[in-house]
Formats: C-alpha cells, sequence, structure tokens
C-alpha cells in the first residue's frame, strides 16, 4: 500500500513510510513541544514536494502569527500559497473565543466551511491546529465525540490524510485533553517532554496506528532552525 510520508524523515521511519492515505492521525502533546510545526511540515512538505493540495486550519493562533513563526523554519507560507497548492485558513472559531459564546452551531459551520475548501481546492492533506477548542465547544462527552466523528468522517470520505493536534495537559500520560478523542481516530502520535536531570528532553511515539505497522520506541526529536527532526534510532531512555 502506498503510503503518505510526512517528509520528516525520521517520522517517516517510525511510520514504516509515512501515514494511511485517507485516514486521520491525532498529534497530542503539552504546551509548546512542537505540535503545530509538525503538523505545518506534513503540509507544506505535501505542498512543496509531493504535488499534493493541501490544507492548515489554525484555530487558536492567528494566520497572520503563525505565517511569521514557521517563516523562521524557512517555511515560506505566502509564496506556497501564491504558487497554488498551499491553503493556510484562520477559522470562526477565533472569534468564539474571543467573545466566549458558547454554541454548537459553530462547530458545525466550521466542519461545513473545511469541506467546502477540501473539495473546491482538491485537498488532500488536511492540519486542524487544534481539535481542543472545537471539543471544549461541545458540552457533553457524547457531542464531544460525535463532533470530531463528523469531522474526521468528513475528511476520510474526501480522501484527505488528516493530522489532528491536541494540547495534553503538562506531565500527563493521557493520549488527549478529553480521553474521547484518540478512540475517534484512526492513529496517535505523543509527544512527550520528559525531564532528565536540569533540562526536558522531547519524545516521540506512534501510540496507535490502525492497519499499519510502526515503531513502538519512545524516538528523541528535536525543535532546530529547519524545524522539527526526529532521530529515529535513539531511544529516550537508552537500550531496554
Ligand atoms: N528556531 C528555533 N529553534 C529551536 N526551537 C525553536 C525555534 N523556534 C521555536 N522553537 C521552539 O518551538 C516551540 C513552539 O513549537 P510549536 O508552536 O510547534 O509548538 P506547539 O506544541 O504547537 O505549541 P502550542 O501548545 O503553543 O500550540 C517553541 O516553544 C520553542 O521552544
Ligand atoms: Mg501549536
Amino acid at each position: 500500500m502506498i503510503k503518505i510520508p510526512t517528509g520528516i524523515e525520521g517520522m517517516d521511519m517510525m511510520l514504516k513510510g509515512g501515514l494511511l492515505p485517507g485516514r486521520n492521525i491525532l498529534l497530542s502533546g503539552p504546551a509548546g513541544s512542537g505540535k503545530s510545526t509538525i503538523a505545518m511540515q506534513f503540509v507544506y512538505n505535501g505542498a512543496q514536494h509531493y504535488g499534493e493540495p493541501s490544507l492548515y486550519v489554525t484555530l487558536e493562533e492567528s494566520k497572520e502569527k503563525l505565517i511569521e513563526d514557521m517563516g523562521k523554519f524557512g517555511f515560506d507560507l505566502k509564496k506556497a500559497s501564491a504558487m497554488g497548492k498551499f491553503h493556510i485558513v484562520g477559522g470562526p472559531m477565533a472569534k468564539v473565543t474571543h467573545f466566549m459564546q458558547k454554541v454548537d452551531a459553530d462547530v458545525l459551520n466550521l466542519i461545513g466551511e473545511i469541506e467546502e475548501i477540501v473539495k473546491s481546492e482538491g485537498i488532500k492533506r488536511v492540519v486542524i491546529d487544534s481539535i481542543n477548542l472545537l471539543t471544549m465547544l461541545m458540552k457533553t462527552e457524547r457531542e464531544k465525540r460525535e463532533a470530531l466523528a463528523a469531522l474526521a468522517n468528513m475528511l476520510s470520505s474526501l480522501g484527505c490524510t488528516t493530522i489532528l493536534t491536541s494540547e495534553t495537559e503538562e506531565g500527563t500520560m493521557k493520549l488527549s485533553r478529553y480521553g474521547v478523542e484518540e478512540f475517534i481516530v484512526d492513529g496517535v502520535v505523543v509527544l512527550y517532554l520528559v525531564r532528565q536531570g536540569s533540562r526536558f528532553v522531547p519524545g516521540i511515539v506512534v501510540r496507535k496506528m490502525r492497519g499499519s505497522n510502526h515503531d513502538k520506541e519512545i524516538r528523541v526529536y528535536k525543535i532546530t532552525d529547519k524545524g522539527v527532526v526526529v532521530y529515529p534510532t535513539e531511544t529516550m531512555f537508552g537500550k531496554i
């Protein structure tokens, strides 16, 4: 089966080639662990190196700030957008947080808007960064599951390979914020910041990947001035 490479070499080795086409994964981790950077590399590489129309939906960070921050890693998002295969949108959810309205209809509107862009631009790779607000807006666990499933199923049915990001609480071993997200998605990749002496060492692990073999070890990664680099042969705690 042909896989969809993320373009992050070490991560693709952990994923035995990449993600399964049309499937979605949750990328979770604590604040500042590199979720947005990894997610951006997936869609940016998709558009620039693999010729796949790609979409990045930023729901928490403004589009302008994201473009500026990612520019520091050498990702020229304006140029990529101008070339036509890379699309970046700031969702209406930003407005929702601003006014602290809790309107379920906004979540459904957002899903509808994403669907329209995916169809009109023939999008193949999608990032939703992040799903925290979306799940927070839904009151009950059942509604959270249903909203996420509606988003994930819509993207899968349109053939999109998707990364959904989710911020986890510091120091937790939980895979997601609400504990429902990991059951909806096809795969889960978790980022950890593990304290070793006076520093935090970043670790990445593929916790679940339906229908695909993958590395089971926690590997070391680094955020560099060119983006995230994963070291697929270095284990977090040495040899076991
Ligand atoms: N040039 C750089 N070199 C090394 N590290 C950097 C560089 N630029 C940013 N960083 C690191 O990257 C982190 C931000 O990464 P990113 O925004 O991808 O994380 P995130 O998990 O999405 O964060 P958040 O929870 O805020 O959404 C910064 O906190 C910083 O530690
Ligand atoms: Mg982020």
